[in-house]
Parts: structure tokens; sequence; C-alpha cells
């Protein structure tokens, strides 16, 4: 395996992005979850995979910002990494470079969600040492979910991490 370097989100990657989200998540509609103006307005807390190999290809990335209304909280979004890369530690680097940004910008709680079928990033958010937020029903394996959370029957699992844990 090549070396990876992580560099700030850019507007010229969400083409690329846009054209394999959908892929990397297993066939899943991400594309339409992720519009230009987060690659446009979200830059410097956003962050962006590439290959050291001369080809400087994008192999994961990761949307997130610190919130305008609370500004002591930081959410992210998306973050993906391509199939070929996973395993390697890829993620962990992202979202520890993401709690440095924010850690400087006055944030201590990271937040964000997914879907109660995603048992992958369910997972993933646990080993990163996110807490699953109480809410008012669990799945069959007793996730915690919050019921209509993105419109009617789409639940979500809401997920918080302290940082100064
Ligand atoms: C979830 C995802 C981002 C993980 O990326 P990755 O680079 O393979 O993850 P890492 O190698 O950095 O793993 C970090 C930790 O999480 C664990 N982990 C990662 N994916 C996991 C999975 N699918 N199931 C269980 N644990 C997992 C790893 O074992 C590792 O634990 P450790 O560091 O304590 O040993 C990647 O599988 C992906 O892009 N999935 C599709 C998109 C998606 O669902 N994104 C999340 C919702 S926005």
């Amino acid at each position: 395996m090549t070396n990876v370097r992580l560099r700030n989100l850019r507007e010229e990657d969400y083409p690329f992005l846009r054209s394999v989200v959908n892929d990397w998540w297993g066939g899943r509609q991400i594309a339409d979850l992720m519009p230009r103006f987060f690659f446009q307005h979200f830059q410097t807390t956003g962050l962006t995979a590439v290959e050291e190999d001369g080809t400087h290809r994008i192999v994961g990335f990761l949307v997130g910002f610190v919130s305008p209304t609370h500004t002591e909280q930081a959410y992210i979004h998306l973050v993906g990494i391509d199939p070929a890369y996973r395993g390697r530690g890829l993620a962990r680097n992202l979202y520890e470079r993401f709690f440095e940004i924010v850690r400087k910008q006055g944030c201590r709680y990271v937040r964000g969600i997914t879907s109660p079928v995603n048992i992958g990033s369910i997972q993933f958010h646990g080993r990163m040492g996110f807490e699953i937020e109480v809410g008012d029903a669990t799945t069959s394996d007793g996730t915690p979910i919050h019921s209509d959370y993105s419109g009617e029957g789409q639940a979500r699992v809401c997920f918080v991490k302290d940082l100064n844990r």
C-alpha cells in the first residue's frame, strides 16, 4: 500500500466524490445527501484523503462543520472511504484530524447520525468513542433510535462524543 495524505476539502473534489459515493455506500443513494455547497463552504473543517503515489486519487473524505447555532458543537455529516482502502485506520485518521481542528475552534462535543441499518457505521462510531444518545425506541438488537428523525418512518441513531473525555 502507498501512503495517503490528508488535506482540506476542495470544491474540485466534488464531481469525483459525487460519482463514487453511492458505490462506496454499497448502492445506497448518498449522492443526493451531498450538495456542492458542502465543498464550497465547509473547506476549513472538511477533509480529503489522497494517494501519495503521484495520482493524487481521492480515497476518502469527511464532511463536517462547527455548528453556527451551538458553537461548542461540531457535526460530522458524512465520512466515506474507498472500499479498497478500508480497515487501515483512514477513517480514524480523518476523525482524529477533525477533532483536532474543531477543538481549536472551541468545540467540546461532536455529533453525528446514521441509519439503524448501517451497522458498520454504528460499530465504527463506537470504536471512535461516540456514545449513542437515548431515543424514543430501540431496534430489535437494542440500539436506541429516534423514530421519524429524518421524516416519517426515517429513524436515525444519534451519536455524541465529548472531546474532553
Ligand atoms: C465506516 C467506514 C468510514 C470505516 O472506514 P475505515 O477506514 O475502514 O475505518 P478504520 O480502519 O479507520 O477503523 C477505525 C475503527 O473502527 C472499526 N471499524 C471500522 N469499520 C467497521 C465496521 N464496518 N464494523 C466494525 N468496526 C469497524 C475498526 O475496527 C477500527 O477499530 P480500532 O481502531 O479500534 O481497531 C467505511 O467502512 C465506509 O466508508 N463505509 C461506507 C460509508 C459509511 O457508512 N460511512 C459512515 C456513515 S456517514
